[in-house]
């Protein structure tokens, strides 16, 4: 046999071998890089940013009266800042409000304004006071946080009210797009803010969330949505971030989550724990964040799941809940 020959044929073996070797590293430190990207463990070392300084005096917070708006509305006051809080039910707008400056001495100013009439005339005369209010303050950080998943888990043809996914639209995607374009200029003006909006985990880390498929979508538009207020803003020294996460423990997700005990507390913080965790990642460059601990496990376990699997998981559970809703109704 020629000489080449045989050193050819010893060789490939070896070839492949090292190919498949170097293929093997590089894959594992990809999924390596993408699993400390989601964990987030980098940024759980920094020090968290002096918001007030950082950005301004006033935070504006959306869906202030319960909870991850109110934990959130409570926590930024504790970090010194001044509230405009916006909300549709005027008691619980007077109860928060006094709650914030009674605990950390700030003020705080209310914005009437039910999300479910954005852009009807009712809305765009809310929308007027919204501007109004933060006309001359110097809002610092803005935080989109109301939102609703009624109707709840249900086949789309199922609900008779049509109008209802209307205003859900409304709350969560239509109210947040013109929020945000009410407080931007003056962001823009300072050169500098921070906004936050409040997307789900539900769509970033799920393949799919069945029976609240228009909940999702909303949601999906959010993330969406602030990805590319991120890149658009970010030289103009605004910060703009979409924080998702999986389950809290408020009053949108009472029927929505069935397990109880141990393992409930350990997916499902409180939005008090939650939202010290939220207030931390303000600031940090990251157009989309999940900042509790906990869910960022669950995101990190859930890329190892197939979507087939996690889409059985979810209609199983959710159709759970649309017997738990039916009976309720
Ligand atoms: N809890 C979770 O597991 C979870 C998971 C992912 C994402 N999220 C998102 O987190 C945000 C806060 O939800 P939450 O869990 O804290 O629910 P929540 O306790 O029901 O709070 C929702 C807030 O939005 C306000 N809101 C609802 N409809 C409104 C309208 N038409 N006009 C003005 N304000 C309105 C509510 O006001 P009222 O007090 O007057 O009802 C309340 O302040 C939502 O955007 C939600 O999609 C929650
Ligand atoms: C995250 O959630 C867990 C429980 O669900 C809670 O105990 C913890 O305090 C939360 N905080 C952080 C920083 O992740």
């Amino acid at each position: 046999m020629d000489a080449d020959v045989l050193f050819r044929e010893q060789k490939s073996p070896w070839f492949v071998f090292v190919s498949l070797a170097i293929l093997g590293v590089l894959y594992v430190a990809a999924v390596a890089c993408r699993l400390l990207h989601i964990s987030g463990l980098a940024l759980c070392l920094r020090r968290p940013k002096d918001l007030r300084r950082r950005y301004g005096a006033w935070a504006v917070v959306t869906g202030p009266t319960s909870g991850i708006g109110r934990s959130m509305a409570l926590e930024l006051a504790r970090l010194g800042l001044n509230l405009v809080l916006v909300g549709r039910d005027p008691a619980k707008l007077d109860d928060i409000s006094r709650a914030v400056s009674e605990a950390h001495g700030v003020q705080a100013k209310t914005v009437l304004f039910d999300f479910s009439l954005v852009s009807t005339p009712q809305g765009d005369e809310a929308m007027g006071r919204l501007r109004e209010a933060v006309q001359g303050l110097e809002v610092g950080v803005l935080v989109n946080n109301a939102g609703v998943a009624t109707p709840h888990a249900t086949y789309l043809h199922e609900e008779a009210d049509a109008e209802a996914w209307v205003r859900m639209i409304r709350v969560n995607l239509w109210a947040t797009t013109e929020v945000t374009a009410a407080v931007l200029p003056g962001m823009v003006e300072r050169g500098r803010g921070a906004v936050v909006n409040i997307g789900s985990g539900a769509t970033e880390a799920l393949p799919s969330y069945p029976l609240y498929s228009v909940y999702a979508a909303t949601k999906r538009y959010v993330t969406h949505f602030s990805r590319s207020l991120y890149v658009e803003y970010r030289g103009k020294g605004i910060d703009v971030q979409c924080q998702a996460p999986l389950f809290v423990d408020t009053k949108m997700t009472t029927n929505m989550v069935t397990q109880e005990g141990l393992l409930s507390w350990i997916i499902m913080p409180t939005p008090e724990a939650y939202a010290l965790a939220a207030a931390r990642w303000i600031g940090h460059r990251r157009p989309l964040c999940m900042p509790n601990l906990s869910h960022r496990l669950q995101w990190c376990l859930s890329q190892f799941v197939p979507d087939h699997v996690l889409n059985m998981h979810r209609l199983r559970e959710n159709l759970r809940q649309r017997t738990i809703f039916q009976r309720l109704k």
